[in-house]
């Protein structure tokens, strides 16, 4: 059977920087405070003009151009984002147009933090079956809009930016996608979200009022729920895959808090300086995340051909899972 493999990556972020030390002039937090118990520095914030595609589309051009394929060739988009241009059409419709992938299959998928990793499941069941051959999968996030920036629990956490990867079936390689985990847990939805703005409580102003149209999360038991089932679903993939933990080259965690990485790695034995961390300049940017870190990993020449990487992530509703690959 084919195998799917990433033949390109790109990112693009906010030009707009806001530091620990802007957020202590908005809420009462302090630059000690967010940087001990998230190891976050910094995040990019998408302007008042900017939406999701301002980021998704230069991300999804710059895989293009890494693989070095026209657009047209693109026969499936998919777009992961909890926070697209509008509620409708799809985000991924906008990319598919501006790519001039003509008449390519495109959807949004609305699965958090996660959504990147279910956005690599669902292509590598499209490029392995045949149901297409060139997939453009983009995972991106601007929670800066629905962010409520009186509230020091969560708006210290998140950034805004997209990242984007060009996958290809290929009969012949080695290398390529080994295998992708995905799980959900409804019974825990109510730990992160944004509880108004869908069709159970349409947009109104009392809710807009009452700040239920922003993200809301019980961030301790998310915190430990994340952590066990991060390490689970990662030794689930390994496992599946026939790899021990120690073969992992590179493991690609959702960057959400430095502590849940740093604990995951440890359970899960990663090799030291084998885990890549970049969330002290961005954040959490949910659906972004994996793919920015892949494309910097990417760009600055540290995967090697024949490596292993990991993805994991972790999100509202809450969905977890685990992608990985042979460079
Ligand atoms: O990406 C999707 C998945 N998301 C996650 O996995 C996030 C998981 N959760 C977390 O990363 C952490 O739980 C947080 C970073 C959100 C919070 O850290 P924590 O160590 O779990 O803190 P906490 O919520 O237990 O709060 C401890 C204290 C509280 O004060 P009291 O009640 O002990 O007096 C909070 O009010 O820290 C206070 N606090 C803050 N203080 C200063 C909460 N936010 C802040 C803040 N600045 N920004």
């Amino acid at each position: 059977m084919k195998r799917a493999r990433i033949v390109g990556t790109g990112m693009a972020v906010p030009e707009k920087v806001l530091t620990n030390a802007d957020l202590e002039k908005i809420v009462d937090t302090t630059d000690e405070w967010i940087v001990s118990r998230t190891g976050i520095r910094e995040r990019r914030i998408a302007s008042e003009h900017e939406a999701l595609s301002d980021f998704a589309l230069p991300a999804a051009q710059r895989a293009l151009e890494m693989a070095g394929i026209p657009g047209d060739e693109v026969d499936l988009v998919i777009c992961a984002t909890v926070s697209p241009d509008t509620p409708f059409p799809a985000t991924s419709t906008q990319i598919q147009a501006a790519i001039g992938a003509a008449g390519a299959a495109a959807f949004d998928i609305s699965a958090a933090c996660t959504g990147f990793i279910y956005g690599l499941g669902i292509a590598n069941q499209y490029l392995r079956a045949g149901g297409a051959k060139t997939a453009l999968v983009v995972g991106g996030e601007i929670l800066s809009k629905f962010t409520d920036w009186t509230d020091r629990n969560t708006c210290v956490l998140f950034g805004d930016g997209a990242g984007a990867v060009v996958l290809r079936a290929d009969g012949e390689s080695e290398s390529g996608i080994l295998g992708v985990s995905l799980h959900s847990d409804g019974h825990l939805g109510h730990l992160l979200q944004r509880p108004a703005g869908g069709s159970r409580r349409p947009p109104s102003l009392r809710d807009l009022e009452a700040d239920q149209s922003f993200i809301k999360m019980r961030g301790n038991e998310t915190f430990k729920v994340a952590v066990r089932s991060l390490a689970e679903v990662s030794d689930e993939v390994l496992k599946a895959a026939g790899l021990a933990h120690e073969e992992v080259d590179w493991f690609i965690p959702h960057q959400a808090n430095l502590r849940i990485i740093e604990a995951v790695g440890r359970r899960l034995e990663i090799r030291e300086g084998h885990t890549y961390v970049n969330i002290e300049r961005y954040g959490n940017t949910s659906a972004a995340s994996v793919p920015i870190a892949l494309d910097e990993l990417n760009r600055a020449g540290r995967i090697e051909e024949g490596d292993i990487v990991l993805c994991a992530a972790f999100g509202s509703g809450l969905v977890w899972g685990a992608g990985l690959f042979r460079w």
